[in-house]
């Protein structure tokens, strides 16, 4: 590699529902000079276009079906399906409550990993739930980030309130809870630390202090743009 090339490195940012991961790796990918993927709101783009098609996790054959005919596409921040913009229909909590069992399902998580892994053609700093076991097992730098339950409900509450949504906080944390379970016991790609991740606990951390930690660590590997 040339003296001056920046490496285009790929980053990945894996843990539970409310840990911080998307914050973070949009911060971090700015400050790198690298692209920003939420697998999350990928899966949330399906998971809704699948509702609207009146299909339930267990018809097989309707999900493979009907996804020859999902197109998710991610630009500016916005996420669309068949080129309808539902970046904020895919945060409702009808939503919230369905996509953990749609993406443990083969077909679905299938259909995905292809359109992921070409997203990282200019490095990338993806987060999710399987990035550095799954999706970009080569990934050169790979970050678990949690933080206690309890924590991660409480910056739920916090985003929804901020939002003006009403919101309780108990139904948030058993929500958070049901959803790690599921994400974490699930037979295909389940959530859990990839073999020679760096893990991280947000619960005292700041976002600021969490991003410090994850660039100097990329620095490290020689590469980003210069802040
Ligand atoms: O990060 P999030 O809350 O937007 O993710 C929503 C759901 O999508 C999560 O419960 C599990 C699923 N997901 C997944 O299975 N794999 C990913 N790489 C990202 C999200």
């Amino acid at each position: 590699m040339g003296k001056n090339e920046v490496r285009k490195l790929v980053i990945t940012i894996d843990g539970p529902a409310g840990a911080g991961k998307s914050t973070v790796a949009r911060i971090v990918a700015n400050k790198m000079g690298l692209p920003y993927l939420d697998t999350g709101a990928i899966y949330r783009a399906v998971t809704l276009k699948l509702i609207e098609d009146g299909i339930t996790p267990d018809e097989t054959e309707r999900i493979t079906a009907a996804l020859e005919n999902i197109s998710v596409s991610l630009s500016g921040g916005k996420v669309s399906v068949n080129g309808r913009d539902v970046t904020a229909e895919i945060r409702r909590p009808a939503i919230d409550a369905a996509v953990s069992s749609f993406s443990a399902l083969r077909p679905v998580r299938d259909a995905l990993i292809g359109f992921q892994r070409e997203q990282a053609s200019e490095g990338i700093v993806a987060d999710g739930r399987d990035m550095g076991t799954v999706v970009f097992p080569d990934a050169d730098l790979k970050i678990f980030l949690t933080a206690e339950a309890e924590e991660r409900a409480r910056r739920r509450y916090k985003e929804r309130v901020e939002r003006g949504e009403t919101a309780d906080y108990e139904e948030i944390l058993r929500y958070v809870n049901e959803r790690d379970l599921y994400d974490m016991n699930r037979e295909i790609a389940p959530l859990r630390p990839a073999l020679g991740c760096v893990i991280l606990d947000s619960t005292k951390m700041t976002i600021e202090e969490v991003t410090d930690v994850i660039v100097s660590l990329a620095r490290e590997l020689g590469a980003g743009k210069e802040s």
